[in-house]
């Protein structure tokens, strides 16, 4: 007998790749994903805690939730409402005292206990909770099937964070760093490949931290991991987020000019320009040692582009510290870059601090700072006009006939007529630039 799954994913590609293996642990019990929550028979909210707004969503939608389950109940049906992913793991039985109606917590750490769990409820009728930190056992202990996600497929490689930025609630909520050992990831890779897809996406939370075991014990860094994936067959494009400066080391700078099927874009997050802020925020980097990267980079691959994180309004910015954050961006110039508000976080050490910077002045560098932004994503879209980019069809547009796919650098680009390309590479001449996308004109296929 098939059940109605529905989960909802908020927050990063972490969380992504995690709901998909929620849903291959339940597949097993004849759960089926749906869309929507009307008429499910359990609700997944897999929910991110990294800033307030984020987590105050979670709380607004499971309000709506309620009242679902409500509606089942007087029709004699039992909804199961499960609360997952770095809110469940930071305010654990607090939600179930928020909102006694949600069924279970389970920390991101403990993904492969959910039948378990399921039965618990089932069993006792009553609410549990299962916050473990045993990283290495939930890869272990996750099944060996995988669903496909088509032609662009995320595989998580390492986990958790060491580094204790101080607006930074991962280390508390993903714990410590954990890397999945080589064989287990090229095995996941290579289901991947064989269910179509042709980009892999490797993800952590620091993944240019990774440092699995090989068969024989020794540890692999990320480039080595790399090289390991690429001449697989089928491979065309590789990825990897998200970085952090301090562990870009020479190998994997080197290995952007030695891989070709590694894609020339790199988010790496500096977060602030102001050396006095980077250190209050424990970066463990300036912003000449940043510079100096971005440079290596690009001259191991002359047409490499990067994106970054920034805070604004981090407690003891001044005018002048983020004067520099635009400096920075001036001098790097980014494909683009994501602006966020400090936003305090309960046990993190820069909550504590007394000089918060008042919103309204956050409001306005970050408006600043998304201008300055957006208009170098404009004149880099521009810089394509003409130029023949390869592209990887993967998803349907919003006018009959049309079809959307990615450069290297993760451009949308607009095809007409394109719907015998979809899930392939193909080679378009892009003929118009504009902030968020680019339009262009099939050629032939790779
Ligand atoms: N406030 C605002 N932004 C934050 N980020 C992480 N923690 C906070 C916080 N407390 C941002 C960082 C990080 C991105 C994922 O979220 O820029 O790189
Ligand atoms: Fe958070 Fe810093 Fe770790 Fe990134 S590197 S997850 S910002 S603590």
């Amino acid at each position: 007998m098939t059940k109605k799954l529905y989960i909802k994913t908020y927050g990063c590609q972490m969380n992504v790749y995690d709901s998909t293996r929620m849903g291959d642990v339940l597949a097993p019990l004849g759960y089926v994903e749906t869309d929507s929550p009307q008429g499910a028979d359990m609700v997944i909210l897999n929910t991110c805690h990294i800033r307030e707004k984020a987590a105050e969503k979670m709380y607004s939608d499971l309000g709506r939730i309620r009242l679902e389950k409500v509606a089942q109940a007087e029709a004699g049906k039992k909804m199961i409402v499960a609360v997952a992913g770095c809110v469940a793991q930071a305010e654990g039985e607090e939600i179930i005292a928020r909102m006694p109606y949600v069924d279970m917590v389970v920390g991101p750490q403990s993904y492969h206990t959910l039948p378990d769990l399921i039965a618990e409820t089932e069993r006792s009728k009553q609410s549990v909770t299962k916050l473990d930190f045993v990283e290495e056992k939930k890869f272990d202990l996750l099944p060996e099937t995988f669903h496909p996600q088509g032609v662009s497929a995320f595989v998580s490689i390492q986990e958790g964070c060491d580094k204790f930025c101080t607006f930074c609630v991962v280390p508390y909520t993903r714990g410590a760093e954990f890397s999945r050992p080589l064989e287990a990831i090229l095995h996941e890779v290579k289901a991947h490949v064989a269910q179509g897809a042709k980009e892999i996406t490797l993800l952590g939370q620091n993944v240019n931290a990774y440092h699995g075991l090989d068969k024989d014990g020794q540890e692999v860094t990320l480039a080595a991991l790399i090289k390991k994936i690429a001449p697989l067959d089928g491979i065309q494009r590789i990825r990897y987020t998200t970085s952090h400066p301090r562990d870009m080391d020479d190998a994997l700078i080197a290995a952007h000019g030695e891989v070709k099927n590694l894609m020339p874009l790199l988010h790496l997050p500096i977060q602030s320009g102001s050396d006095k802020i980077l250190k209050a925020m424990n970066r463990k980097h300036t912003a000449a040692d940043y510079i100096a990267i971005i440079e290596k980079l690009r001259a191991a691959r002359p047409d490499m582009a990067f994106t970054s994180d920034f805070i604004v309004g981090f407690p003891g910015e001044t005018d002048e510290d983020f004067e520099d954050t635009m400096k920075l961006v001036e001098t790097v110039g980014f494909m683009t870059g994501y602006v966020f508000k400090y936003s305090p976080r309960t046990g993190t050490p820069a909550a504590e601090k007394e000089n918060q910077v008042p919103e309204a002045l956050m409001d306005a560098r970050m408006r600043r700072l998304m201008d300055y932004l957006a208009e170098q994503q404009l004149r880099f879209n521009q810089r394509m006009l003409g130029t023949v980019q390869p592209v990887l069809v993967d998803r349907e547009g919003k006018r009959e006939g049309q079809w959307i796919g990615k450069t290297p650098y993760m451009q949308s680009v607009v095809l007409e007529n394109a719907v015998h390309y979809n899930q392939q590479m193909i080679d378009v001449r892009i003929d118009e630039a504009y902030g968020l996308s680019l339009k262009g004109e099939v050629l032939h296929e790779i």
